[in-house]
């Protein structure tokens, strides 16, 4: 086969819907209420379901009013441990690495506040409601156990999902005695809740043994698989619809409870059941980032250059399973440095178990690292961007590899340029806007792993000279759909409009996980794949053929071309795929793609993109409210399929810096245990008034290793630079150090 067509040659040529700027395919459909969310299914015979959450955070419950529940008008039935249907695997156990253990009314013992602890299930939401009211439960209750004094602390086996809570490379002790400076710093991060604009919704409904299930979900085939052996059936027998997300941010990777409860409702009453969760419901049994508290000691030698980095950071956790913020590990590949040594703590609470959520470890790992960087800036007398480029990684410094591409000097100074931070004083204090506030400037460099997941997908070129190409993919409103469908268009040769692009649904090829940032570059290599398998067939039957214009073009081989296969030694000599397939007498012609990363250049180099994030903070002199005036970002994430949808992307992540350094902050009271803050009324995520500037620079970049198509990832990028370059913007404006996040304009007075 020609070289041009075979997706594996290294970086592709990719065709012309690639790198266009395109809007949103279901933009409008959104923004006109057409695309129906899971919660907007309403199958004949639908039940609603409310669960009761558990008024304590920890002990039993010894009491619950189930008459009273049943006996109000429209209510159907009342699920507890005493009648919930069985299980196939126990939740309690963990299943897989991807499972959390959950609660899905298997005893009455009470995790944390909020919990379900029955369900009830009506024929309007009002009576469901209601009912779930009447429960009144009664407790066996214990003392709480919230914060980093609560429960027992402890070394995590693991952090993130598998990672090494260790590391070390050199003697950390011997590099501290002899570095000329060592500075230490000491961050604290709160819990944060995620907050998708839609909460997590399921319609369940069941024919016999087969299942039926609307619910958004970031990676719709291994939920399909986990929803089956939760049942005991095999996993054709359910259908895993997901069309539309409204925001996921790692907290709808992963099953939980709730989709459980709903299942087994359906189950009880044989009828098709909707559970959504009222917002203050999502302060509990569907994840959340664990706080941290961190200490980052950097050390330099008489030249400036990092002589070591140590980063420690404990994470909350909950009293029954785990996933720790990775936040140290974030220090292992930014800045070069002999000496690296990174390590966890964890601590049990009262609490729902955390998540993903965000750049899971690199948010937290990163604040913390960059408002270290600049204190050690500070300490040398050197400009925060010289200081970062003087201590430049040129490989990667936990793993000594080579990078698979690196742009960040050019990030540096673009964004740099774009900013204006040449001539920014170095004496913190020094500028005023117009109106008297106090301007600072600061700056972070973001990072954040280039991975790939496990993805299929098919192709169909079928006779009419169009095409459908389809993978289980989901789109949390990132825009992954409208880049994953220019990747598929590219991949069958055709111009976009000839293109049906299918994704969302369990009956389609695997598309993997939209997460990790590594949807685009995962199920898009599948999808090339796919269209380039399809196409591949195609050429073959076609050069074979001595009535085909590419007859015979074997060796100079041909190029697919807005549905036609080109001859390169001969342009002019074209067939075009209706008159091939037509020809050969087939309908149709299917191709099949797998998206994984090769491990011969996983193994040989180190993969991330890099950004840099400029900062500008405006402070009122008496009250000290913290306003972000400026945010420009300069990211370098190999080839950019959408650069629109991109910097979007990356808009966004840098917006969730906003809501990190100033606005979200989970807080339960250490005396019940309970979310006090469990709404959008209390739990502050930036608005539009909140980020009056913001800008992302898109760096050119070829990466040849990181997957044939050149793709790394840009959501999570965005948030892992901006809260320390925020926290170092504060520090320029008002010469106080931040300790700790959300910054409290307490914490500046
Ligand atoms: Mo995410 S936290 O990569 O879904």
């Amino acid at each position: 086969m020609p070289d041009t067509l075979n997706p594996t040659a290294g970086h592709v040529k990719l065709g012309s819907n690639s790198g266009q700027p395109m809007s949103r395919r279901d933009g409008v459909a959104k923004v006109t209420g057409a695309a129906t969310y899971a919660a907007d299914n309403r199958p004949d015979g639908l039940l609603y379901a409310v669960y009761a959450g558990a008024g304590i955070a920890r002990g039993r419950v010894t009491s619950l009013g189930v008459g009273a529940a049943k006996a109000h008008p429209g209510v159907v039935e009342v699920m507890t441990p005493e009648n919930r249907p069985p299980l196939a695997l126990d939740p309690d156990e963990k299943h897989h690495f991807f499972a959390w253990r959950i609660e899905a009314l298997q005893n009455d013992t009470v995790r944390y506040a909020g919990q379900p602890i029955a369900v009830v299930i009506a024929e309007t939401l009002e009576a469901a409601t209601e009912g779930a009211r009447l429960l009144a439960p009664t407790y066996d209750e214990e003392p709480a156990r919230i914060g980093f004094d609560g429960g027992e602390a402890y070394d995590p086996p693991t952090v993130g999902i598998g990672g090494n809570p260790t590391f070390e490379k050199g003697d950390a002790e011997a590099a501290e005695a002899r570095s000329a400076k060592v500075v230490e710093t000491k961050i604290a991060t709160p819990m944060q809740y995620h907050n998708a604009m839609e909460p997590h919704a399921i319609v369940a409904q069941w024919d016999g043994d087969r299942l039926t299930i609307d619910t958004p979900n970031q990676a719709i085939v291994m939920a399909r698989g986990g929803f089956a052996a939760y049942f005991g059936i095999p996993p054709e027998n359910v259908t895993l619809r997901s069309p539309f997300l409204g925001g996921g941010f790692g907290s709808k990777a992963i099953l939980v409870g709730p989709q459980l409860l709903c299942i087994l409702a359906a189950k009880l009453t044989g009828r098709p059941v909707k559970l959504t969760l009222r917002r203050d419901q999502m302060y509990g049994p569907v994840q959340h980032r664990g706080a941290t508290r961190q200490t980052v000691t950097l050390g330099t030698d008489g030249d400036n250059r990092l002589t070591m980095i140590k980063h420690h950071s404990v994470a909350t956790t909950s009293s029954f399973d785990e996933f720790i913020e990775g936040a140290a590990n974030a220090s292992q590949n930014t800045y070069a440095t002999p000496v690296l040594k990174s390590s966890h703590g964890a601590v049990r609470q009262d609490t729902g178990t955390p998540g993903p959520m965000r750049a899971p470890g690199e948010a937290t790992g990163s604040a913390a690292l960059e408002v270290a960087m600049d204190r050690m800036a500070e300490e040398a007398g050197m400009d925060p961007l010289e200081f970062r480029l003087l201590n430049y990684a040129e490989t990667d410094p936990a793993s000594g590899k080579e990078y698979s591409s690196k742009n960040l000097r050019e990030c540096y100074a673009e964004g740099a340029k774009r900013f204006g931070w040449a001539g920014r004083p170095l004496t913190p204090g020094m500028m005023k806007d117009e109106h008297g506030r106090l301007k600072g400037w600061g700056m972070g460099t973001a990072m954040f792993p280039a991975p790939m997941f496990q993805a299929q997908a098919r192709a169909v070129l079928k006779a009419d000279g169009t095409a459908v190409v389809e993978t289980a993919g989901a789109d949390m409103g990132q825009g992954a759909w409208t880049a994953l469908a220019q990747i598929a268009a590219d991949g069958v040769g055709l111009p976009a409009d000839k293109v049906e692009f299918l994704s969302g649904t369990s009956d389609q090829p695997d598309g993997g996980v939209a997460g990790g940032s590594g949807h685009t570059a995962t199920a898009g290599s599948a999808l090339f794949a796919a269209g380039s398998d399809a196409v591949a067939k195609l050429a073959e039957i076609a050069m074979k053929d001595p009535d085909s214009p590419v007859f015979g073009a074997d060796n100079a081989g041909v190029e697919a071309r807005e549905g036609r296969l080109v001859r390169l030694d001969d342009e002019s000599r074209s067939d075009s795929y209706a008159d091939i397939l037509a020809r050969a007498g087939l309908s149709e012609i299917e191709g099949n793609g797998t998206g994984a990363r090769n491990p011969a250049d996983a193994e040989a180099r180190a993969m991330f993109s890099h950004g840099a994030v400029f900062a500008e903070v405006l402070i009122d002199p008496d009250l000290y409210q913290i306003r972000v005036s400026r945010l420009v970002g300069a990211f370098a994430a190999g080839r950019i399929i959408n650069p629109k949808l991109a910097a979007s992307q990356l808009n966004g992540g840098m917006i969730w810096g906003v809501g990190f350094a100033l606005h979200e902050e989970g807080i339960h009271d250490p005396r019940t245990g309970r979310p006090v803050n469990g709404d959008l009324a209390g739990y502050h995520v930036p608005v539009n008034a909140d980020v009056p500037f913001v800008e992302t620079l898109l760096i050119d970049e070829e990466d040849h290793f990181v997957n044939a198509l050149g793709v790394k990832g840009v959501g999570e990028m965005g948030i892992s630079g901006t809260v320390g370059a925020i926290a170092n913007a504060v520090w320029h404006a008002t010469g106080k150090r931040v300790t700790s996040f959300p910054i409290h304009i307490s914490a500046l007075l």
